[in-house]
């Protein structure tokens, strides 16, 4: 990355402001934080400004309150479980900007940790309002910005405040963008990436972005049925982007030509209604009644994505197989999780709802790596600059 990072600035008792992405799964019933994965992956960046003395003041989101204050999207619990995590105390602020919050800022001694509450309470966050990233920038001495999560949005806090302060990439930040660049650019072969998830139109930037580095493309998931419906199968009632399959005929046509083996699912779980008790059972693609949807890939489709990813020296994974929060449609999601430990060479897991899967069935240790970023790696992985990352200093500038 030709960024500057936090290592290459003086932090030494400046006050440093972060911005993370503690954008974490909460449980709408009890409040409890149900993946904590986010706040752990920042830890590199807060304990290296702890150590060096540095007062530290985080800054992030949770949720989409869209300006307003939503108490059950106050950032509390985040600070809980960081300072469990940290086993120091990380006091939260009352807001995120203004007199108050600016009191709290300079009571901070060397090493202290600080959060502020949530950025989205207020609209000029989305919006990009260079007054708000400049009340937000009067709270620190440097930027730093290790919400890779949220790098592809030009919200204040993430493309605004380096008008105002020096600005350097987290560690965490660094992590992301050199393991996603150096999949794209260096990658092992033989190497295939599986895509599943709902929608193609979110992934035509990134599939066309990774077709002439790949030698096989798996695709599953409820986009794998406009792949489907391209090659002519009739797919029933699942649902279909009608005006995306031009393009997934387009896509099956592109990696002809460069020479990647796109597959698609021989077989599939259907059924009538994408609800748990809903009856279901396992047919060929060629034999979709015209009544039922699919809600997984099949049996002799996983055993064929297992075979290919056996080969594999690299392997990239976006999007679940099938409606994995229903538990029997959930087999081709978790087969393809379960084999990850098994294989060779470089693993890396999308964010997302794969990065959820992964992490609860205890996998995570066992990947090269997992993504904070869902919409982020997508972006990047489509080969588009971020605002979160343009935003920052290039390297040698300070
Ligand atoms: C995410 O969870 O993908 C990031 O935190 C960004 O959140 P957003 O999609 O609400 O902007």
């Amino acid at each position: 990355m030709n960024k500057m990072t936090v290592r290459d600035i003086e932090v030494t008792g400046k006050k440093v402001l972060v911005r993370v992405d503690f954008n974490v799964p909460v449980d709408p019933e009890t409040g409890a934080i149900v993946d904590d994965s986010r706040i752990r992956a920042t830890l590199p960046t807060i304990e290296y400004l702890i150590e060096r003395n540095a007062r530290v003041i985080l800054i992030s989101h949770l949720g989409r309150p869209r300006g307003k204050v939503v108490d059950e999207l106050r950032l509390t619990p985040v600070a809980q479980r960081l300072s469990q995590i940290l086993g120091q105390q990380v006091g939260v602020a009352v807001n995120c900007i203004g007199p108050e919050v600016e009191k709290s800022v300079e009571t901070l001694k060397a090493g202290d940790v600080l959060l502020l509450e949530n950025l989205r309470f207020h609209s000029d966050e989305e919006t990009g309002s260079a007054e708000f990233a400049r009340s937000l920038a009067r709270l620190g001495d440097i930027f730093v910005n290790d919400a890779f999560g949220t790098s592809h949005r030009a919200h204040a806090s993430i493309a605004g405040i380096g008008q105002y302060l020096p600005a350097v990439a987290g560690l965490l930040l660094e992590k992301e963008i050199n393991t996603l660049s150096d999949l794209l650019e260096h990658p092992v072969h033989p190497f295939t990436s599986v895509f599943g998830g709902a929608k193609v139109s979110d992934k035509v930037g990134m599939l066309k972005n990774i077709m002439d580095k790949v030698d096989c493309l798996l695709i599953g998931g409820g986009m794998a049925a406009t792949f489907l419906k391209a090659r002519s199968c009739e797919v029933g009632t699942s649902l279909i982007e009608a005006d995306c399959v031009d393009t997934a005929a387009e896509l099956i046509e592109e990696a002809r030509r460069s020479g990647a083996r796109l597959i698609l699912p021989e077989d599939v779980v259907i059924t009538d209604e994408l609800k748990s008790e809903s009856e279901w059972e396992v047919v060929s693609v060629d034999a979709i009644p015209p009544d039922k949807k699919i809600a997984d890939i099949g049996p002799a489709t996983i055993e064929n994505f297992r075979r290919e990813l056996k080969d594999s020296r690299t392997v990239f994974w976006n999007g679940p197989m099938g409606v994995e929060e229903i538990p029997q449609f959930a087999a081709g999601t978790q087969a393809l999780a379960m084999l990850l430990p098994e294989l060779n060479g470089t693993t890396i897991v999308g964010g997302g709802s794969t990065a959820e899967v992964v992490d609860a069935l205890g996998l995570g240790d066992s990947v090269t790596f997992i993504s904070t970023g869902g919409g982020a790696s997508l972006k990047f992985l489509g080969g588009e600059e971020l605002p979160g990352v343009v935003a920052l200093r290039d390297k040698g500038t300070l």
